[in-house]
């Protein structure tokens, strides 16, 4: 298979990107970027989930028409992505007429599988979603990730029978057909699977006035849940084209918050429509600042845009890429950034302007490239340890700098300057061997030191990569 679908959770555009947003996209882009290196032709869709009642009370509170809104937010979120280095072919807006079309025929085709029942229960506004009993005692009548009290809500809504899919799912996740990457997150969702009840998939327009109306009902919208995993599918444009070239997705990507909802609530919808489930699933873990979990309240919440201006593109990418865990939390300080930045500049950037300087003096140019044999960074990869595989291009760069300082290219030119030419086309061609898999992780970096060692004659640049300040 030669076609590679890659999909990003779509954040609410009830407020402007945080950090933890970046994460998705970034672990996508080098999913992406590996896969066109090993031949593939791929897809990756971004987007914006735009519906529900906490994106229409923040336009009121701010007075503005919640398309407007939504609008202005959307703008921020694809700048945001763009700002990351992160190249994607499609972005989808649930408030795009074609979406929200395509979204009602799926209802239709769902149509089977569709009751409609009176349901009480407790709701989490800023999950969109309920919570059993059992839960709601277990968190003592407040949501953990919102620090807000569980709402009751007592409404005749529609229901998705999942009751109907659910052993399959179970069958699907076990046998690894539909992978949950990390294990033990696969533990604990078949843990909750099985006390999954039917899902309510609407809501009554009185209460949620901004949504896409049900069809054939014109006093209910469709749950936001609904309306956003089926983004995955309404973007490649289903119902109206075949799909099978993308779909089944090779990997989904999402925060461990809402592995419940891609892991369940979505195999049912799919299972209803008669299409495959994903491949992988990959659930990472939340960004927290100096340890904590960010939030408005503790005022702890960082900008994203604050640390892409400090030192650029480049080392926020090596950050989260090599410090931050594909599947468990990682954190974020100002010391560790700069800790790592130091990191970049002395192994990586001192190496560059190091190596530059001594091959413009043997009158070098146009070094032949020396490619790196790895052993596990594949294997890396399809295990989507991003940083592992990271560390293995990093550790090829730390033996290039134990190298030269033992070698000596600099003493070496006094004496033997054949011997002295041949050290420096071995550890730039060695460089340039690094490069395709740098590229993944580092575009920018990596395509600087092309530039540098093939050019026909090699300059040391100006300004090294990762400047000192
Ligand atoms: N709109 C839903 C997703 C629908 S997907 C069909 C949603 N939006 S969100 O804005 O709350 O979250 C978007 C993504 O950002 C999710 O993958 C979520 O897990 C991730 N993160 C939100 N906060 C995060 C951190 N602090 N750290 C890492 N990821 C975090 O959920």
């Amino acid at each position: 298979m030669d076609e590679i679908y890659i999909t990003t959770a779509i954040p609410y555009v009830n407020g402007k990107p945080h950090l933890g947003h970046a994460i998705d996209y970034l672990f996508a882009d080098v999913l992406r970027r590996y896969m066109i290196l090993t031949g593939k032709k791929v897809r990756l869709q971004v987007g914006t989930d735009e519906h529900g009642s906490k994106i229409y009370k923040t336009a009121q509170a701010q007075g503005l028409a919640t398309q407007e809104f939504v609008d202005q937010n959307a703008k921020k979120f694809a700048d945001f992505i763009h700002s990351l280095g992160v190249e994607y072919t499609d972005f989808i807006r649930t408030t795009d007429p074609d979406h929200e079309r395509r979204t009602q025929e799926i209802w239709r085709r769902l149509s089977d599988y569709i009751y409609k029942a009176n349901y009480e229960g407790w709701y989490c506004e800023g999950c969109e979603g309920f919570v059993s009993e059992k839960e709601y005692a277990e968190n003592h009548g407040n949501c953990p990730d919102h620090k807000k009290p569980y709402t009751r809500l007592s409404e005749e809504n529609y229901y998705l029978r999942i009751s109907a899919f659910k052993e399959r799912i179970r069958a699907a996740i076990e046998a690894d057909e539909l992978k949950i990457t990390p294990a033990f997150r696969k533990k604990e969702f078949l843990n909750l699977l099985a006390d999954m009840p039917d899902v309510s998939i609407s809501r009554p327009k009185e209460q949620v006035a901004w949504g896409t109306t049900v069809p054939g009902d014109d006093s209910q919208v469709m749950y936001v849940w609904i309306d956003a995993l089926s983004n995955y599918i309404t973007v490649l444009g289903y119902p109206d084209n075949d799909i099978s070239d993308y779909w089944p997705a090779h990997t989904q990507i999402v925060g461990k918050d809402i592995l419940r909802f891609h892991a369940g609530l979505w195999p049912a919808i799919l299972l209803g429509l008669g299409l495959p489930l994903p491949k992988n699933l990959l659930a990472h873990g939340f960004i927290t600042v100096n340890g904590e979990k960010m939030s408005k309240s503790v005022g702890n919440v960082v900008d994203p845009n604050e640390i892409l201006t400090k030192h650029g593109l480049m080392a926020f990418r090596y950050y989260f890429l090599r410090h931050a865990s594909s599947t468990d939390d990682s954190d974020f300080s100002w010391e560790k950034y700069e800790a790592a930045y130091n990191e970049l500049a002395n192994d990586l950037g001192n190496l560059v302007q190091r190596l530059a300087t001594l091959c413009k003096r043997q009158s070098l140019g146009q070094i032949d490239v020396r490619p790196v044999l790895f052993h596990d960074f594949d294997s890396s990869m399809k295990k989507y340890d991003f940083s592992g595989a990271f560390d293995q291009i990093w550790a090829v760069i730390q033996s290039l700098n134990k190298r030269i300082d033992e070698k000596k290219p600099w003493a070496l030119a006094k004496t033997n300057p054949v011997a002295a030419t041949e050290e420096l086309k071995y550890l730039a061609g060695t460089l340039l061997g690094l490069c395709p898999q740098l590229s993944i992780f580092l575009p920018d970096t990596a395509s600087a030191i092309m530039g540098i060692f093939s050019a026909p004659s090699i300059e040391a640049p100006e300004t090294p990569l990762f400047p000192k300040n």
